[in-house]
């Protein structure tokens, strides 16, 4: 099987089978993300205990792509500090954006997310979950979009 294989095999069975959907009880930070390009809604729920990110959820409806990234997102930032979690939202976004950006150990399972710069139109299905993670994570109240 090739890399690629190997990829689109994480994205499907993320999309399938999406790890922590659902919602978390308050006090759980949470924000809602809307891609208005598709309309597209998810909500990210965060529990923080002290610099830690303890737990993390996701609901809605996506795209398979989307889908799949919430849930990579929420196993991959699980008992992480947030600074270590920002450090990793700014490293898929350059594997998101940069066709040159490397593929490094550190993304872990997110590195089947590389496929998606191939494919401009759906950066932003595959980013809806991490800027929406980050308004959890900031206490922003207003509903974020991927413009
Ligand atoms: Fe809507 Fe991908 S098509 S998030």
């Amino acid at each position: 099987m090739d890399l690629k294989e190997l990829y689109r095999d994480v994205i499907l069975d993320h999309n399938k089978r999406p790890r922590n959907f659902g919602r978390l009880a308050p006090p759980a930070h949470f924000a809602h993300g809307h891609n208005p390009l598709c309309g597209d809604q998810l909500t990210v729920y965060a529990t923080v205990d002290g610099e830690v990110v303890r737990d993390v959820a996701f609901e809605g409806s996506g795209c398979a792509i989307s889908v799949a990234s919430a849930s990579l997102m929420t196993e991959a930032v699980k008992g992480r500090s947030r600074a270590e979690v920002e450090r990793l939202y700014a490293t898929v976004h350059e594997l998101l954006t940069r066709a040159d950006a490397p593929v490094t150990a550190e993304l872990g399972k997110l590195a089947a997310l590389s496929g998606v710069r191939e494919f401009p139109a759906r950066v932003k299905c595959a980013s809806l979950c991490w800027h929406t993670l980050h308004a959890a994570l900031a206490g922003t109240a207003a509903p974020v979009t991927t413009e």
